[in-house]
């Protein structure tokens, strides 16, 4: 089959890959309908999260039709159409029966933390979903039957991006009226703008340098800043009477940049710029870094009253340790964050799209083949505009809306 494969950093391709079997009762094999483009692959390409093995198949969000099943899989059928939670979980650990499958003690075969498909060994390093069909462990549990009424392109959406934006809004602790600050205009953030509306919030102020995320956030209610134009944190500040907002979420993660207009530009940007990923490619003309690895979070914390709740959903690697402890500190923040527990919320985000609640395909701008992943990928990673979120689309027979 196909499959976009990593290859090193700066170098995936498009590769002619063995077809996954089952290996434990638990197993299924889905044959893909669509799969996405998510930030978090352009960390492991532009270097800023190590540890990707070179062969491992990229992709964390995948929408399909079961093709084979382990004995041990009793809630579900060959031919049911399926999404598929990006992180892994087994289902009856502490923590699984706790809500936090992202910490599931058993999913993840190379150590302690989240597992997930297409990522570093740490995670797992199981085969991920750019391609036509993926291995799915614990299959039980990690794979949610899809009503007909709700589309592929919907679905997509429901894998991974939509959970992560639910869940930063959810930690956000957002009360009806709340003015929640989101840093990060990308499809995450546009979800964390949606989710914290849903939640009640009563202003919503989106920050990005990209007019056409900022436009897309505009469209969906929130106020925007432009920080290479304003100063976000004063800009912010003044927007809420100089007391900050109750709440912000960070959708930006390690590949954060500084700005390179306007008055912010003039701050240096804060922490050591690459203790924690001395392999990123700063000097690159694609796949690079952002070089301001801290920045959306020195800014959260200036931005956000005093008191107020920081909820981090962007990613950081392991090896980061510069987070502002003293300015958070010493205004009495509530600091929430960590991998999405997909599995948590997707049910209930399923159901709301089912009735029509939600409509998040207005987020979904681009429809390619897998076959075009690579020139995709590329327009993702370069922010061409208009490129907001990118669904891959394996030539499959039987596909169901298609839009
Ligand atoms: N926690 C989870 O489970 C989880 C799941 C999915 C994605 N993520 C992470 O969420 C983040 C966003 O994902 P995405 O797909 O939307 O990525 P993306 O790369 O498309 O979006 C990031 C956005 O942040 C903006 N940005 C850069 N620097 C900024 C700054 N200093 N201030 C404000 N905005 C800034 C960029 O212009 C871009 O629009 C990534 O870090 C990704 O790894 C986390
Ligand atoms: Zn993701
Ligand atoms: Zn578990």
């Amino acid at each position: 089959m196909k499959a976009v494969v990593f290859h090193g950093l700066g170098d995936i391709r498009l590769d002619d890959v063995p077809d996954p079997a089952l290996s434990s009762e638990f197993d299924a094999i889905v044959r893909l309908t669509a799969s996405a483009i998510c930030g978090t692959d352009l960390h492991f390409i532009r270097g800023t999260m190590a540890g990707v093995e070179p062969g491992t198949i990229l992709g964390h969000e995948g929408v399909g039709i079961i093709e084979a099943l382990g004995e041990g899989v009793r809630n579900l059928e060959v031919g049911d159409r399926v999404v598929i939670p990006s992180t892994v979980a087994c289902g009856y650990c502490s923590y699984c029966r706790a809500g936090y499958y992202a910490q599931c003690d058993n999913a993840n075969p190379h150590g302690p933390g989240t597992a997930f498909y297409g990522g570093p060994k740490e995670a797992g390093g199981l085969n991920g979903m750019q391609a036509e069909k993926v291995r799915v462990p614990f299959a039980h549990v990690n794979l949610v039957k899809l009503p007909d009424a709700v589309s592929d392109d919907e679905a997509i959406l429901i894998s991974d991006i939509f959970p992560t934006g639910y869940f930063g809004a959810d930690m956000a602790d957002i009360k009806p009226g709340h003015t929640v600050a989101v840093l990060g205009c990308g499809p995450v953030g546009q979800f964390a703008i949606a989710s914290a509306r849903m939640l009640g919030a009563g202003r919503v102020i989106a920050i990005d340098q990209h007019d056409d995320r900022l436009d897309m956030a505009r469209a969906q209610g929130a106020e925007t800043v432009n920080f290479a134009v304003e100063d976000p944190v004063e800009t912010v500040k003044r927007l809420t009477g100089g007391i900050g907002v109750d709440a912000v979420i960070d959708a930006v993660g390690v590949d954060a940049e500084h700005a390179h207009g306007g008055p912010a530009a003039e701050h240096p940007a804060p922490g050591a710029a690459r203790d924690a990923s001395p392999d990123a490619r700063s000097d690159a003309a694609s796949w690079k870094a952002g070089d301001g690895p801290m920045q959306a979070l020195a800014w959260a914390v200036e931005m956000v009253a005093k008191a107020g709740t920081l909820s981090i959903i962007g990613v950081y690697p392991p090896t980061d340790n510069l987070f502002p402890i003293g300015a958070a500190m010493n205004k009495n923040l509530t600091v929430r964050m960590g991998n999405c527990n997909h599995r948590k919320y997707i049910p209930m985000l399923v159901e709301r799209v089912r009735l029509g609640e939600v409509a998040p395909t207005r987020i979904l701008t681009q429809r390619e083949p897998l076959s075009d992943a690579l020139a995709a990928y590329e327009a993702f990673d370069q922010r061409r505009p208009g490129w907001i979120k990118v669904e891959l689309q394996p030539r499959q027979p039987g596909r169901k809306g298609n839009g």
